[in-house]
């Protein structure tokens, strides 16, 4: 997980569009466009899902945002109300978990909240009330090699939330997790993100977990990256996402999105 604000140079949108995204085109050295194009607006508190064959731009659109890779062309303006006052603050989590190897569960939460700039003395409270959310008490002086996958991305996600980001940008946070636990983490997500309801880009390789999350799912061409649809998600809130995978609905709308994604073969 890296945690970055947006470069000053980097316009603000208008409150109401904490992301968006103008005729985005980006190009690699080499000439390999990975993205063509693509333009997306993230409403404020909005679950986003990007689903699209590897290889198409998904890591390389969330880098852009949140600044680490620069575009070629277009336009992408980060706001919102969150950022009203300042820069705005962009979490970014990743498929394997980054934690510092020689720090402990909360010292590796406790660089969240140094990064938020929150007081010194106010850490300690906040660690305790985010081991807590994450269901990791008992774990605070473990460092993470004696940690399971899912209990690391716990602990990447309290990281993430002593950050107090404006938008979540998560590219592929539990790919690396066994199926239950994948399940259990999404659940738990979504109970976060309702107590909190802050924008987030969720990139998935998996469909079911993307429509068991989100409120749109974004399906993405093979590279270069354009977007081949968008589908609203309306079940209601909140989710059980074990439950949702019973109902008719969810299914025929993964099969509708598998047949989106035109995989060669
Ligand atoms: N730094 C880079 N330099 C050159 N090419 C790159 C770079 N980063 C990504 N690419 C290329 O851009 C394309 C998109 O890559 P990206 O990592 O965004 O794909 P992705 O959709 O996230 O794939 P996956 O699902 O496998 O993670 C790929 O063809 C990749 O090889
Ligand atoms: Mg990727």
């Amino acid at each position: 997980m890296t945690m970055t604000s947006t470069a000053p140079e980097r316009a603000l949108a208008a409150p109401e569009a904490p992301l968006s995204i103008r005729g985005l085109t980006v190009v690699f050295s080499g000439d390999v466009t990975a993205i063509d194009n693509l333009s997306l607006d993230i409403q404020e508190g909005e679950f986003v899902a990007i689903v699209g064959p590897s290889g198409c731009g998904k890591s390389t659109l969330l880098k852009v945002v949140s600044g680490l890779v620069p575009a070629r062309s277009g336009e992408v303006r980060v706001g919102g109300p969150a950022a009203a006052g300042g820069k705005p603050k962009i979490g970014f989590m990743f498929q394997r978990d980054t934690l510092l190897p020689w720090a402990t569960v909360t010292s590796n939460i406790a660089v969240g909240c140094e990064l938020s700039g929150l007081p010194k003395e106010q850490h300690a409270e906040r660690i305790a009330s985010l081991i807590a959310l994450v269901r990791l008490q008992g774990y605070e002086d473990r460092y993470p090699a004696a940690l399971s996958g899912g209990m690391r991305q716990r602990v990447s996600l309290a990281r993430l939330l002593a950050f107090e980001p404006d938008m979540f940008l998560m590219d592929e946070p539990f790919g690396a997790l066994d199926y239950q636990t994948k399940i259990i983490m999404g659940r738990e997500l979504l109970r976060i993100w309702e107590a909190s309801r802050r924008s987030i880009v969720f990139v998935t390789h998996d469909i079911e977990e993307a429509v068991a999350l989100a409120d749109r799912v974004i399906v993405m061409s093979a590279r270069p990256g354009r977007i081949v649809a968008s589908h609203a998600v309306e079940f209601e809130r909140p989710r059980d996402p074990r439950s949702l995978r019973g109902d008719p609905r969810f299914g025929a709308l993964v099969q509708k999105i598998w047949s989106e994604l035109a995989l060669p073969g």
